[in-house]
């Protein structure tokens, strides 16, 4: 079956948009309607006018997209596609951590579920975390969560003392400093350039550390000619598109496996895209209370983000 085609035709009979985060497969970003970062596809899911968003992601992000438009039905075509940043943060542990710190507020990436979201103050994604959480003053007592490198990494930026949440990117954890090292001195020539849950070790020795976009963004305008690349493998895809004359070295992990390619976000095929879009379903369906109370720091995310125009 000519899944691409099929794709295509149901997508423009049913008034739907596919958004899809860089990390899918190249065949899945290839048919996007828009292809982003957590932050973009935030906004586009906010601003789509249609029946149907076919979100190519993981749950947390078709969560967000249901919660800012919740007359959309959003289809996510593998329900098991979660996050292990969002899975180390239960309600029930972090409310008992969060009763801990009275007089504190919570700054909370979005890689999380929309439990979470409904306990925090504040949003913010790897392409605004240092922006939003400067965006209070310096004495304001602040818990970041769930990921550890993330809250780190904004720690060492903003230079605040943030309690963090001890949770982490299955993905980029594994990553490490000694392969970084190894490629750098069989490349030195190279950028590196790193995504923000990696550990600080690796963010320290980067040229340059942000969200995929940023990091699309920067091998484009650089003039360097090669790039170690700190992340998932996807965002490989868009680099080579963007910049056919440049090189892009993804970190090994190990030999046995692709242990930088996220599990969750390589659980969505181009079949389960098409069966999804045919069968309208597995469909995002929540709470409108929930629905209503994460909504509230997601806008704000939003608002600061426009005000700072960051989107
Ligand atoms: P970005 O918002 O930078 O695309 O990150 C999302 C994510 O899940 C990274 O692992
Ligand atoms: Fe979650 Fe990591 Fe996968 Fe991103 S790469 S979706 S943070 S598990």
């Amino acid at each position: 079956m000519n899944y691409k085609n099929a794709i295509l035709k149901l997508k423009k009979e049913k008034n739907a948009i596919l958004l899809a985060h860089f990390y899918q497969i190249p065949e899945i970003q290839n048919i996007a309607d828009y292809v982003g970062d957590s932050l973009g596809l935030a906004q586009k899911a906010s601003e789509a006018n249609v029946d149907i968003i076919v979100f190519a992601g993981v749950h947390f992000m078709a969560e967000t997209a249901k919660i800012l438009n919740p007359g959309t039905k959003v289809l996510l075509p593998d329900l098991e596609a979660g996050c292990s940043l969002a899975d180390s943060a239960p309600l029930d542990e972090f409310l008992a951590f969060k009763a801990n710190y009275p007089d504190y507020i919570v700054v909370s990436y979005i890689n999380t579920t929309a439990a979470i979201k409904t306990v925090s103050d504040v949003i913010c994604t790897s392409g605004n975390a240092v922006q939003i959480v400067d965006s209070f003053p310096k004495d304001q007592k602040i818990i970041f969560a769930p990921d550890r490198n993330l809250g780190g990494y904004v720690n060492r930026v903003t230079g605040r003392n943030m309690v963090l949440w001890n949770g982490a990117c299955e993905v980029h954890d594994i990553l490490t400093v000694e392969s970084i090292i190894k490629l750098k001195e069989e490349n030195p020539e190279a950028k590196l350039i790193a995504h923000p849950e990696c550990q600080a070790p690796i963010l320290e020795l980067a040229d340059f550390v942000g969200s995929t976009t940023g990091l699309l963004k920067y091998t484009h305008q650089s003039n360097s000619k090669k790039f170690i690349v700190a992340t998932e493998t996807g965002i490989l895809h868009q680099m080579r598109k963007d910049s056919p004359d440049k090189e892009f070295l993804i970190v090994p992990t190990n030999e046995t496996c692709s242990c930088n390619d996220c599990p969750y976000m390589k659980l969505n095929t181009m079949e389960k895209l098409y069966l999804a879009l045919k069968n309208e379903q597995p469909e995002i369906i929540m709470e409108p209370a929930v629905m209503k109370k994460a909504k509230k720091p997601i806008d704000k995310m939003l608002d600061i983000s426009r005000k700072m125009k960051l989107i």
